[in-house]
């Protein structure tokens, strides 16, 4: 099987490849101490394993589950950040894009996505599409306390029971989170839902190949095992016993930091693949909140190409030089178009008459990518042979991998978020919550 590539060369305009080798050691060392426990958030290591560890009755345990769900034309996910963000990015990149349209021919129950936001007019339209119908419903939060998926499965859990009935809706309810602590725990354990463990050692922005989303994507008709499989064999690939210049998640962060080190600040995540945009949303809270801490760490910003060249184009070719760009690039699209020929020829696209569309996007791509580093936006690419669930697989693993490293480089913890917990202080303290008391007091002052 072909695996993902990484290319560098396009950053040595900026970078010396010596440059780029000195992050050696400091590599080495990064990687021991994600391998062998022995640098900050080490509690939260066991993703480095996963792959290869997920055991057959596991994955049997959650496709049986997710074959029950499939019953239903409509499965809601609830959850925020890593609680969906996996889930979504592998479903948008393999799902058919025009799915939702083909009613009544549909394979696969749709998946619609809840408490990952607070609005008001989404829920209630949310609820108004699934009144009086028999839906599913995946619940997920790692803690089990977070107020949007709260708010989302209160909600919903009652507008299941009054479709349904509360004895039935438990069939169609399952909740994933914490072994032991968290409401969700307590609530689930007393109606009785199926529940799935998040393992302690794994946080959210690391745990989409455990329950959180291996059993959304299930149940949305994708084969998990080549997930997993893709994982597990970047796993291997990118081992401590992988030497420094083929490891391409130890490359990949020593390329990142070297340039961070020239005042590149922003990475761009960039792909030529419409159905790649929620990737880059699951690689943005990965990145995002592994790295930035302490005043540091490199923004991690996305778009989509060609879309977006007629937006953001502008500023990447000539805004201010302290970007870079990660380019996606997918080798093989699973469809063949052509541009038909037209004998009028009145638009003058005759001269692209009988070329795939592919054709046209790759030398875009390549347009794109020779721009840009004329323009001073140093590139790396990480090629894809094809948008599938295996190749999926080792995206994810790389990145995650390659995430831990950068961290570590970084001189960061890349396993904690304490700052998302400021907005959730001051909110609790405006809506009153118990146990806010002296927070309210205080945020009253600062208003007055
Ligand atoms: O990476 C993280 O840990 C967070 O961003 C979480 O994914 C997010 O806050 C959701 O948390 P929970 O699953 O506890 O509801």
């Amino acid at each position: 099987m072909k695996t993902i590539g990484l290319e560098i060369d396009k950053t040595l305009g900026t970078l010396t490849r010596k440059q780029i080798d000195a992050f050696e050691p400091k590599v080495a060392k990064a990687m021991k101490m994600l391998h062998e426990g022995t640098g900050e958030g080490n509690d939260f290591l066991g993703w480095v394993n996963l792959p290869s560890s997920l055991s057959d009755k596991e994955l049997n345990d959650i496709e049986n589950t997710a074959a029950r769900l499939r019953k239903c034309k409509a499965v809601v996910v609830i959850g925020i950040g890593g609680s969906y963000l996996g889930t979504k990015a592998v479903v948008e990149a393999l799902n058919n894009s025009f799915d939702w349209l083909q009613t009544g021919k549909r394979k696969n129950p749709v998946l619609l996505y809840a408490g990952n936001n607070i609005g008001e007019d989404y829920l209630a339209e949310l609820c108004n599409i699934l009144k009086d119908t028999k839906f599913g419903i995946v619940n997920i939060s790692k803690s089990g306390t977070t107020t949007e998926p709260a708010i989302a499965f209160r909600i919903l859990r009652k507008l299941l029971e009054t479709n349904i009935g509360k004895k039935e809706a438990k069939e169609y309810i399952v909740a994933i989170t914490d072994r032991s602590r968290g409401a969700l725990r307590t609530l689930a354990d007393k109606e009785g839902y199926k529940t799935f463990v998040i393992p302690d050692d794994v946080g959210g922005r690391y745990s989409v190949l455990t329950p959180v989303g291996l059993l959304p994507i299930a149940v949305a008709g994708i084969d998990i095992r080549d997930l997993v499989k893709g994982a597990a064999d970047m796993e291997k690939a990118t081992s401590l016993q992988t030497p420094f210049g083929k490891n391409i998640a130890a490359v990949y962060a020593a390329t990142r930091n070297a340039l961070y080190a020239k005042g590149k600040k922003i990475e761009i995540l960039a792909n030529f693949h419409p159905k790649m945009h929620y990737i880059g949303e699951w690689w943005k809270q990965l990145y995002g909140e592994s790295e930035g801490k302490n005043n540091k760490g490199i923004f991690p910003a996305s778009v989509d190409f060609t879309t977006d060249l007629h937006s953001m184009g502008q500023w990447i070719q000539e805004g201010e030089r302290n970007i870079f760009e990660t380019v996606i690039s997918v080798e093989k699209p699973d469809n063949k178009k052509t541009v038909p020929t037209d004998k009028a020829d009145l638009d003058g696209l005759n001269y692209l008459a009988g070329k795939r569309i592919d054709e046209v996007n790759k030398m875009a791509e390549l347009g794109t990518q020779i721009a840009h580093v004329d323009g001073g936006v140093p590139n790396i690419k990480i090629t894809m042979p094809e948008l599938n669930a295996y190749h999926i697989g080792q995206l994810f693993y790389f990145f995650e991998k390659a995430c831990g490293i950068s961290g570590y480089l970084l001189g960061v913890n890349p396993f904690d978020q304490p700052g998302v917990e400021a907005y959730k202080k001051n909110m609790f303290a405006l809506l009153d919550k118990p146990g806010y008391e002296k927070e309210s007091k205080a945020i009253r002052k600062k208003l007055k």
